[in-house]
């Protein structure tokens, strides 16, 4: 994002600013990005003879609807739409001065009145970027969108998706979160669960292209298609959680199994003990999460092989076009297995010295596993492994490193995967595998927060200028600071909850 005296310029849309209050989040910059290169790349996929129509359902300045006319091939038709007037104004505006008003057509009206509206007439592609939840909406975005059409959904509200609230999140998602290390890939799972049962009330199935967690929200795009047949099979793409309350093993019941004769089945339950077979603590119960993959790997290689050709062409567009490299290519990188364990937290249960990456890794290899990254979590192990072989691989590097056995209370669970028994021969020595493609090539894998405070915005910051939301964001800081300072008096009289004092924050519900 540039900017040039009274014209904010991102990608190849310039946005107007005025005296108005017109909202503009510059650290969605990533996600506007991004949604282009998915856009881009379904767009060239179709096989469609006319051209693309696209809902932006809750539009504000219009920025992103201008960047689809003018940076995304093949689009016929953009209806930017928003609730409140002022932004609608905005869209007519910027879309006039980026002479895209014969594509980018404004809509003033409530979101899910103009998806109901076009369920005859239908949309190719709807975009969903609520503040929060975007759950009200998906009703009328899967009944409005044409047969294979592409859904973008963003989330923003992390701490209930990441567990602080599991009630709240049932009564929005239909899960019940988990406080967990893997709580970002959670969200997203709990978001296509969502997703998915939406679409299967109309016979409709979803096939995630790409699933990503960045910053302080999720994306999802997602390709919905007519299968009443395909529907039948859903309860194999979702599971329960069980995770244990002592040492935080996570296990998942499937709601369906498939058989070798593409039949649906009822599963067995439960997957897991009365008591955690490794600490012999209760378990929590999450869920349901979609297990099905979460991105299409294939759809995924070629939007990177696009980008690296506009790159040789000299042709890059996109402002975060590294980060996209970077993120698209752990996201390919990623395993295809649900969840993951973090190795800091692993070794935290039994107070060992944590090992080196590589290390950790190579054991896993070594042992005959697969291991990757999550692109949610920078210390994260996804693996094929079962829990006992992670649990192996702990004891023997605290064999190496041995812990004080007499600081660990009795009953902890450390203590009791102390004294269980290893089964898996270890070996730490350093893997070929070890290091990924993305890491060996340096990728900017994770990025680092871009401004102080930054966030979603909210409600009652919707309408804004830059000055505006540069004095926003100078007086929340100052705000915070004073709100620090009172609760550090408060907490040294009552270290008591802090959930009490609605402190928690969307760093500490992921922490
Ligand atoms: C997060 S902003 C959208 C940002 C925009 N998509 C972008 O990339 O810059 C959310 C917008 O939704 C609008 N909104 C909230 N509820 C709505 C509803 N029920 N129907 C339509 N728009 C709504 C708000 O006025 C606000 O402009
Ligand atoms: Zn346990």
């Amino acid at each position: 994002m540039e900017k040039a005296g009274e014209v904010l310029q991102e990608g190849q849309a310039k946005l107007l600013l005025d005296k108005k209050n017109i909202f503009y989040n510059p650290v969605q910059e990533f996600n506007r990005d991004l949604s282009i290169a998915v856009l881009s790349q379904y767009s060239k996929e179709r096989s469609a003879e006319s051209g693309l129509r696209i809902l932006e359902a809750l539009s504000a300045t219009g920025l992103r609807s201008i960047r689809y006319a003018k940076e995304v091939p093949g689009v016929a038709e953009v209806l930017a739409n928003d609730i409140a007037a002022e932004a609608v104004e905005s869209i007519r505006r910027n879309a006039a001065y980026n002479e895209v008003g014969s594509i980018v057509k404004p809509s003033h009206e409530d979101a899910t009145m103009v998806m109901y509206q076009n369920r005859k007439t239908k949309f190719d592609a709807v975009d969903l970027d609520p503040y929060g939840c975007p759950s009200i909406f998906l009703d009328g975005a899967v009944q409005c969108l044409n047969d294979n059409g592409l859904l973008l959904v963003t989330a923003t509200d992390m701490a209930i998706l990441a567990g602080n609230f599991p009630q709240t999140c049932y009564t929005k998602y239909g899960s019940v979160s988990l406080k967990s290390k893997a709580c970002h890939e959670i969200a997203l799972r709990i978001l296509l669960q969502c997703i998915a049962g939406h679409a299967a009330r109309y016979g409709k199935c979803i096939v995630p292209l790409l699933s990503v967690s960045a910053d302080f929200y999720i994306r999802v795009f997602v390709k919905v298609y007519t299968s009443k047949s395909a529907c039948k099979l859903n309860t194999s793409n979702l599971a329960m959680v069980y995770q244990c309350v002592g040492c935080e093993s996570m296990t998942l019941q499937p709601l369906g199994i498939t058989t070798d004769k593409n039949q649906q089945k009822l599963p067995q339950v439960p997957a897991v003990d009365k008591l955690c077979e490794f600490c012999q603590h209760k378990h929590h119960l999450g869920g349901p999460i979609w297990i099905g993959p979460l991105h299409d790997k294939d759809f995924v290689h070629r939007i990177l092989a696009e980008i690296d050709s506009e790159d040789d062409n000299g042709t890059k567009k996109l402002g975060t076009i590294i980060r996209i490299r970077g993120v698209l290519h752990m996201v390919y990188e990623e395993l295809e297995v649900p969840l993951y364990y973090q190795l800091d937290r692993l070794t935290s249960t039994i107070r060992v010295v944590v090992p080196p990456m590589v290390q950790f890794r190579s054991a896993l290899l070594n042992a005959g596993y697969k291991v990757s990254y999550s692109h949610a979590n920078k210390t994260s192990i996804k693996t094929d492994a079962p829990n006992h072989v992670l649990w192996d691989i702990i004891r023997a590097w605290e064999k190496e490193h041995p812990v004080k056995r007499e600081k660990l209370p009795d009953k902890s669970p450390g203590l009791a995967i102390l004294n269980g028994i290893s089964v898996t021969k270890v070996s730490f020595e350093k893997h070929d595998d070890a290091v990924p493609f993305s890491q060996q090539k340096k990728l900017r894998r994770f990025q680092v927060n871009p401004v102080a405070f930054w966030g979603p915005g909210s409600k009652s910051t919707v309408m804004m200028t830059q000055e505006a939301h540069d004095k926003y964001l100078s007086k929340k800081k100052r705000n915070q600071n004073k709100k620090r300072k009172k609760e550090e008096q408060h907490s040294a009289d009552d270290p008591s909850n802090e959930e009490k004092r609605g402190k928690i924050t969307e760093e500490d519900a992921c922490a």
